[in-house]
């Protein structure tokens, strides 16, 4: 496969207009969409093609409402570690579209997967988490290529979504994604058009 320059400009625009969304529409996600989205992220990358990402689709609604819970104590925990106007400033973002996006998905890492058979990780076993990280950024990337969006909730304690969710208590939460249409499209990050931060020119250096 060679890919044309029509590619790169697609995949440029792509990445431009990825944002992180907190706004959604309740419009359910067609199952063939979801089934697309899901069957993404088999085409990402991994340490030693160990696929540690063990995938939640939290769909029961009593589920759903104690992570909200959870996220406003966190959010509201968070609130209190800045002051005045910036607390202020803080409270009048929106950092998560738990009640509106129309899927949860909570993605662990398993920390000792069989897969893989331990290949590249024995001095990183970091890798298992940033192979979960890929996964995610894969299945987000091809998400906007559908028009869905995605939005990364991290204002989350991990052991009580374990809890809630039920799962294996070596697996490490490594993100809550709410998934579905968002309200609207935008090429600049949220935080930037609220005034709340703006982008730092990365660090290069050479050796
Ligand atoms: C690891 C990670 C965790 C994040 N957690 C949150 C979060 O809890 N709430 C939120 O509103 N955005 C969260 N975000 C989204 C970032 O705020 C967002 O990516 C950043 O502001 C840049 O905006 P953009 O994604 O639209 O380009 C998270 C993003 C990443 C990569």
């Amino acid at each position: 496969m060679k890919f044309l320059p029509s590619h790169e400009s697609d995949l440029r625009e792509l990445l431009q207009w990825r944002r992180d969304v907190r706004n959604f529409s309740t419009r359910e996600i067609e199952p063939e969409v979801l089934a697309k989205l899901e069957a993404s992220i088999d085409l990402a990358p991994s340490v030693g093609n160990s696929r540690p990402w063990r995938i939640v689709r939290v769909s029961d609604e009593e589920n759903r409402q104690s992570v909200i819970r959870c996220f406003e104590q966190q959010n509201l925990a968070a609130a209190c570690d800045y002051k005045d106007e910036t607390q202020t400033e803080y409270l009048a973002l929106k950092l998560a579209g738990l009640k509106d996006a129309p899927v949860h998905l909570a993605f662990f890492t398993e920390p000792d997967p069989e897969e893989g058979r331990g290949l590249g990780r024995r001095t990183m076993p970091e890798t298992l988490v940033y192979s979960t990280i890929m996964a995610i950024h894969t299945f987000w990337l091809y998400s906007r290529a559908l028009n869905v969006g995605v939005g990364w909730v991290s204002i989350l304690d991990p052991e009580e979504i374990k809890d809630i969710l039920d799962v294996d208590n070596n697996w490490q939460l490594t993100a809550y994604l709410c998934v579905g249409y968002p309200k609207h499209h935008d090429d600049k990050p949220e935080l930037h058009r609220k005034g709340w931060q703006h982008d730092q020119s990365a660090v290069w250096i050479d050796r």
